[in-house]
């Protein structure tokens, strides 16, 4: 009975890891993304179950405390389910972050409850070390995620002084020499532990202050990653499969994830460590420095945009802010109708997370196809009578090919001036996330139409009906 319960619990976490594959898998594209998640999300509720009601340790003893258990998770996805309905699209990576910081503390509270049960065994210390590795990780992701929280929710500001990359290193090293002592401890010692888990939380806070505000979407995806290592460590620990891939698949996801952000910038992950980029200082130039912006208004940008063949919309992160992803699909669904041939040009980071613009427009029901990618948005702007610009002002920036001094320098953006007409979207001549003024808006095709984007769209649809 026992032999054949061990069985179906194999089964199980083989069928649940399976899941979690293929669930990621399906993340990658906006169609199947949903799916995916759901896909995922069933296996781990096999995987939990399974665990709870078959699962043996190696006494042959089932899991107690099934009682307090079911209050946790009750209690944990009442909060989750709450929390992620009320959420706004805008302050996702926050979200994020705060699930993260929980995924960390769940592996270093599993390591503080396991550490005195090992065995002390001489030649155990490869367990041992695992366990330290759980807290490490867990622990410098948990606190690290909630200033990352703290810093994108604006409860927390870049704070910063001279030497801390370097007290930064001796903390590190420190954590590592007192994790290797007690890796080799014969015995437990738990004050020293206590302190090593002291040490970390302290370590996961130096090491995320110092990273300025507009870099966090970046720290959030590698502390991510770093959660998944110390699930995984909890994994080894257990030796139970599903928790390992489960931790290995968010530790790689997450390195891979990091590594993109980074290329897409064109930035080192040193220089967005301690590169301070995005500060909380602008650099944006004097108003006015390259001339005067010229305006357009509502009606002769309806005329502009009816009379055009070919559109090209960039979506930004102020598409986000205003909501007005549902506005932007009416008015193109408008100038189809009026035989203008309306496509979106993504640049892989506008907005704020990875995919942010992908999962807005397909909120929105914009078919998939309509999305073009850089590279050949880049290629097609050359033949775009107009190119309109939603809320987006880095991606577009010029400076990062024509300014070596630029924060931005050697980002690829999208290229709308290649276009015949630019029409800028948003509210003022603010600087968008990498604080720095942008040459687009003073550019002779360049067009400002200034206002919230989605009341402007709103404006812009009714005159493009009219015309
Ligand atoms: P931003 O450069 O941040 O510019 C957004 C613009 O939207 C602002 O200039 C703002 O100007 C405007 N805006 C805000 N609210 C608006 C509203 N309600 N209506 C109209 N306009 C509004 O955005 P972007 O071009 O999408 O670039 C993204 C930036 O984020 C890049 O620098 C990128 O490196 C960075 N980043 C992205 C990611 C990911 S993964 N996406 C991760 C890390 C960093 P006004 O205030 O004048 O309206």
């Amino acid at each position: 009975m026992a032999a054949m319960q061990e069985i179906w619990v194999w089964l199980s976490y083989v069928a649940a890891s399976v899941t979690f594959i293929v669930g990621l898998k399906m993340l990658s594209h906006p169609e199947t993304a949903r799916r995916g998640n759901l896909i995922a999300a069933a296996g781990m509720t096999l995987a939990i179950l399974v665990t709870l009601f078959l699962y043996r340790s190696p006494d042959g003893q089932l899991l107690g405390n099934r009682g307090w258990i079911f209050a946790g998770i009750a209690v944990g996805t009442a909060i989750g389910w709450v929390a992620a309905k009320r959420v706004k699209m805008t302050a996702m990576p926050q979200m994020v972050s705060l699930f993260n910081g929980m995924g960390g503390a769940c592996a270093a509270v599993i390591s503080l409850m396991e550490y005195p049960h090992h065995d002390f065994a001489p030649g155990s210390w490869n367990l041992a070390a695992v366990i330290i590795a759980g807290l490490l990780i867990g622990g410098t992701s948990f606190s690290g995620s909630m200033i990352a929280f703290g810093k994108l929710n604006g409860n927390i500001g870049d704070r910063r002084f001279s030497g801390q990359v370097m007290l930064n290193l001796i903390m590190l090293v420190l954590v590592l020499a007192l994790g290797a002592y007690l890796t080799f401890q014969q015995s437990p010692n738990m004050p020293l532990l206590l302190l090593l888990t002291a040490m970390t939380l302290l370590y996961g806070v130096l090491f995320v202050m110092p990273i300025g505000g507009a870099d966090m979407p970046v720290v959030i995806s590698l502390l991510n990653s770093f959660t998944g290592v110390a699930a995984a460590c909890g994994g080894f620990i257990y030796n139970n499969q599903v928790m390992l891939t489960g931790g290995i698949l968010v530790g790689s996801a997450g390195t891979i994830l990091t590594i993109l952000m980074c290329r897409a910038m064109n930035r080192s992950l040193l220089n967005v460590l301690v590169g301070h980029f995005g500060s909380s200082s602008p650099s944006a130039g004097a108003a006015g420095e390259h001339g005067a912006v010229k305006e357009i208004s509502v009606s002769d940008a309806a005329v502009l945009l009816s009379y055009s063949r070919k559109v090209m919309v960039v979506p930004g992160y102020g598409l986000a802010v205003a909501q007005a992803q549902h506005t932007i699909h009416e008015l193109e669904k408008l100038l189809e109708e009026k035989g203008v041939e309306v496509s979106y040009a993504i640049h892989p980071v506008a907005g704020r997370m990875p995919g942010h613009m992908n999962v807005l427009l397909a909120e929105a029901d914009v078919p998939y196809n309509k999305l073009l990618e850089m590279e050949q948005a880049n290629n097609e702007f050359g033949t775009a009578d107009a190119v309109i610009v939603v809320g987006a002002n880095d991606v577009v920036n010029p400076a990062a090919k024509t300014d070596a001094s630029s924060p931005i320098y050697g980002m690829p953006i999208l290229d709308v001036s290649l276009a015949k007409n630019v029409i800028v979207m948003k509210r003022s001549m603010s600087a968008g996330y990498a604080g720095i003024e942008n040459a687009l808006f003073y550019d002779p095709k360049t067009r400002m139409l200034f206002g919230d984007a989605k009341s402007t769209l709103q404006k812009l649809i009714a005159e493009v009906a009219a015309n």
